[in-house]
């Protein structure tokens, strides 16, 4: 616990100590002290963790699906219920300001009461045949699954992966990031107070290429879903390949974020800090990084962003700033490197531009004006608060750099023409299309990518897509 500062993995419905002794030690990285001790679970572990959660499965698979409901409901109320406890200790595990972290709990506790209400809703249909037949569809858990979730948004993404797994019948091992593991294992802590059967949600602490890849690759499991980054998908998506599992891949994006002269250009402007800067320090698989403005107003736009980009607080998350630290020391190193990157392709930033001469992984909001499209920072995904502004000259130049990149995660307007808006919504690549505001949109909205983003989704009912497998059952029933 987080009192002592030692945690061990949570498997088959209580904490028990890994194979080996090896820890993990995660640190805060607003100081850069050490924080917590997790295990470095082994492919041993995950070799337990998914045992158990096969033995689990037949109950909770065949559990009253309206039960399966009132448990995934009580464990969002208790979310809840250590709503700031658990927003500390993502504050301090990922460096994220503290309000933030409250949305992300909040965002976990919303996954969990939304698929509570799907659990007894996951129905097949009736086809119609001739008269000799009568015919229906089951829609079946997958089984055993697995969720490899990121350090980014560590509780919200593991209560986006996991509810709707769960609801749909599904028990799951949980490999957390190794950044940031804590709120993972809180989570399956409370899924046991709750009442939550043994073994339907379990926990393994680990380092990537060791217990994630071991679970990703692990011939028992049914389905494995993945958040991260493009060259570790392309590794899980291999493994679950070689065992025929279902994998379900999202991988983070460039988007663009398109403003045009008729748009409100305040609302256009909170977006725009909102997207890139003020959530997560830009460390978000759906940032607006890469600004794509009309001419006509581009230097009145890109001028009222470097002053909101520098009236931005940057500071220790626990603070409550608009900007937080980055995650680890290698994030800051990939993070600083690309500002070096930047001033070779774009010359001096605009705003911003440098790391805080401080202890912790702090950068400076920063804007790179007048970026080639072909530029690494326009192609690239950073992950910091680092953004390229790219200028445009009429709506078809827009729509083609819109598309003028490997991702196809998600992409904005800000217009006030609404035909604009829909062209824009049909013409563009990527899984999700927010109009005159960055981030629209919730738990209810289908999520995931196009391109290099991944596919599969995520969020909404889509996601029991992803957590099932449709059975038809056809009878004869003239004999
Ligand atoms: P990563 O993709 O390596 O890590 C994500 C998760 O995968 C973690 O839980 C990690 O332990 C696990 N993992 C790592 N290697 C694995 C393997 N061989 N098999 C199975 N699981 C494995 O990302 P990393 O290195 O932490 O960050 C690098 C970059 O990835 C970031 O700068 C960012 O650009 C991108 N990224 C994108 C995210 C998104 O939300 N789409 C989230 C995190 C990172
Ligand atoms: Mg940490």
């Amino acid at each position: 616990m987080i009192d002592d500062g030692k945690y061990e993995l949570f498997v088959g419905g209580e904490f028990v100590p890994a194979e080996g002794s090896e820890t993990i030690t995660t640190t805060n990285p607003a100081t850069e002290e050490r924080l917590a001790e997790v295990p470095a679970g082994t492919a041993g572990d995950v070799d337990r963790a998914v045992a158990t959660a096969t033995d689990a499965l037949d109950d909770w698979r065949l559990l009253d699906p309206a039960e399966r409901g009132r448990l995934l409901h009580a464990l969002a109320d208790a979310i809840r219920d250590e709503r700031d406890r658990l927003a500390r200790i993502e504050t301090l595990d990922n460096g994220k300001p503290l309000s933030q972290a409250r949305r992300d709990v909040d965002g976990a506790a919303r996954y969990f009461e939304y698929y509570a209400g799907v659990a007894d809703k996951v129905q097949g249909e009736s086809i119609p045949l001739s008269a000799e037949y009568v015919d229906y569809t089951l829609r079946e858990p997958l089984g055993v699954t697995g969720q490899i979730i990121p350090w980014n948004l560590p509780i919200n993404i593991l209560g986006r992966s996991v509810a709707p797994a769960l609801a749909s019948g599904n028990v799951s091992v949980v490999k957390p990031a190794e950044q940031t593991p804590l709120t993972a294992l809180e989570v399956a802590r409370l899924a046991d107070d709750v009442g939550f059967p043994p073994g339907v949600l379990n926990v393994v602490t680990g380092y990537g290429p060791e217990a994630g890849a071991a679970l990703a690759g692990h011939p028992d499991l049914d389905g494995i879903s993945f958040t991260g980054s493009v060259p570790t998908g392309r590794e899980v998506g291999t493994a679950a390949v070689e065992n025929i599992t279902h994998v379900h891949l999202e991988l983070g994006g460039k988007s663009p974020n398109v403003v045009f002269p008729d748009a409100d250009l305040e609302a256009a402007l909170d977006g725009t800090v909102t997207g890139i800067f003020a959530t997560n320090a830009g460390q978000v698989c759906s940032a607006g990084s890469r600004l794509l403005v009309h001419e006509d107003v581009h230097a009145e736009f890109v001028d009222r962003l470097a002053g909101r980009a520098a009236d931005l607080t940057v500071g220790p998350g626990i603070e409550d700033p608009d900007v937080g630290p980055l995650v680890s020391a290698e994030q800051f190193e990939k993070v600083t490197r690309y500002l070096d990157v930047g001033r070779e392709e774009a010359g001096e930033p605009v705003v911003g531009g440098e790391a805080l001469d401080r202890p912790g992984y702090f950068v400076e909001p920063t804007v790179f004006d007048d970026v080639a499209n072909e530029a690494r920072i326009a192609q690239e995904e950073i992950f910091g608060p680092v953004l390229s502004v790219i200028p445009f000259a009429d709506e078809t130049e827009a729509f083609e750099l819109a598309n003028a990149v490997d991702y196809g995660l998600v992409a904005g307007i800000f217009t006030s023409d609404v035909g604009r808006a829909h062209r824009f919504a049909r013409e563009v690549e990527a899984g999700q299309v927010y109009v005159n505001e960055w981030f629209a949109g919730g738990v209810e909205t289908p999520f995931g990518g196009r391109k290099r983003s991944g596919f599969g989704r995520e969020k909404g009912l889509e996601a029991i897509d992803s957590y099932t497998t449709t059975k038809n059952v056809c009878l004869r029933i003239d004999r």
